[in-house]
């Protein structure tokens, strides 16, 4: 299926929204597609992760405006094919989708 993917990036003080049109299986989850489009397409995306497994939380961010883990959010779940990823709320941006937590 394809998606077509939005994220929030921020670097150097300015914020702009950056569009992928990347083609996944709905069972992937928001976090290997992400990867995917770090793999593949942009490696200057940052993002963070750790146990994959819903555990430690460093992969929270906003998808279609509602906070989620990333690691346990499938492609499927969001109903659209539209997404648009975004940083936690309330937390200062070090880059892209990375917060001081
Ligand atoms: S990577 Fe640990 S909760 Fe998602």
């Amino acid at each position: 299926m394809k998606y077509k993917v939005s994220i929030r990036r921020y670097k150097d003080g300015v914020q702009y929204v950056q569009t992928y049109y990347v083609e996944a299986p709905p069972n992937t989850t928001v976090l290997d597609l992400l990867i995917n489009i770090r793999e593949d397409l942009d490696g200057s995306i940052a993002f963070r992760y750790a146990c994959r497994m819903g555990v430690c939380g460093i992969c929270a961010v906003r998808i279609n405006g509602t906070p989620k883990l990333a690691c346990m959010t499938k492609l499927s779940d969001l109903g659209t094919q539209d997404i648009l990823i975004e940083p936690v709320k309330d937390k200062n941006i070090i880059k892209d989708l990375v917060v001081d937590f």
